[in-house]
């Protein structure tokens, strides 16, 4: 008697469309059976293999801390960053593990920029403006970002620039751990991608959570800590510059902080 696969399956078959869709983009002429796939995901060292594609499930087995997350071996094409991006764009469209934040939002914001860029920006969540444009820091405070940005002689389409969160959160009240978490595998995928050289962290919110720590924003300042191979560097939000103008001038001391590191000079 032939079974009705699906029936069987451990996973939900969306899931697997997912599944299938990575392993594509990862090169993969023919899929492994069910079997091996399940197994795959029940195992925290397997789903840890660079070469495996971005797991559907928020990881159980990944610290907010992580710093040794799994970099691909293998140099990517442009095509295949943007190939993977798209992809992964897709399923956080779809993705509804935060409900609230889900049933509230307008769209998802994943990110833009360049996926070669060599400096990734990462803000807390998108806002209002956000919500409705689909793109990060396009409000007031992108605004200023764009200025800063400006100021360092690049462009927007030269940085890559994602959040934390990939969904507003209602009355822009901060992420919660949860959300955080839920939405750290894209995150995590964005990087895994662009695998930028150096991560500028926006913010408390962004800093705390891709590092882990519960320092505050003032004692992150100042020094590099390493995400994923990347340089991170912490500085004020542009929120906070909006409300707080004096504080601009640390930011111009960090900014020229990482491009001396960058061996670029800043005035
Ligand atoms: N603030 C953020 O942190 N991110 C955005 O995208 C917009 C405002």
């Amino acid at each position: 008697m032939k079974s009705d696969t699906s029936a069987d399956l451990p996973i939900d078959p969306r899931d697997l469309q997912d599944w299938t869709e990575g392993w594509i983009l990862a090169g993969a002429t023919h899929l492994p059976n069910v079997a091996e796939v399940s197994r795959t995901m029940e195992s925290p060292d397997a789903v840890s293999d660079p070469n495996l594609p971005i797991t559907t499930e928020p990881r159980s087995d990944r610290t907010t801390s992580q710093k040794n997350m799994p970099i691909a071996m293998t140099a990517m094409t442009l095509d295949e960053k943007q190939n993977r991006l798209q992809v992964l764009a897709q399923r956080v469209a779809r993705c509804v593990r935060c409900q609230e934040l889900a049933e509230t939002r307008t769209q998802t914001v994943f990110g833009v920029g360049d996926p070669n860029a060599k400096i990734m920006f990462i803000g807390e969540a998108p806002g209002a403006d956000e919500d409705r444009e689909g793109e990060p820091f396009v409000g007031r405070a992108g605004q200023l970002l764009n200025k800063i940005i400006e100021a360092c002689k690049l462009t927007r389409e030269e940085i890559y620039i994602c959040n934390i969160l990939r969904c507003r959160p209602p009355e822009n009240r901060n992420p919660l751990p949860a959300e955080a978490e839920n939405c750290r595998e894209y995150l995590d995928g964005q990087i895994e991608i662009v695998r930028p050289e150096y991560i500028v962290c926006w913010g408390s919110v962004a800093a705390k959570n891709l590092l882990g720590t519960d320092s505050p924003i003032g004692k992150l300042r100042g020094k590099f800590y390493e995400y994923a191979g990347a340089k991170v560097l912490c500085t004020y939000h542009p929120s906070y510059l909006l409300r707080n103008p004096p504080a601009k001038k640390d930011v111009w001391e960090d900014l020229k902080f990482l491009f001396c590191e960058m061996g670029i000079t800043l005035e």
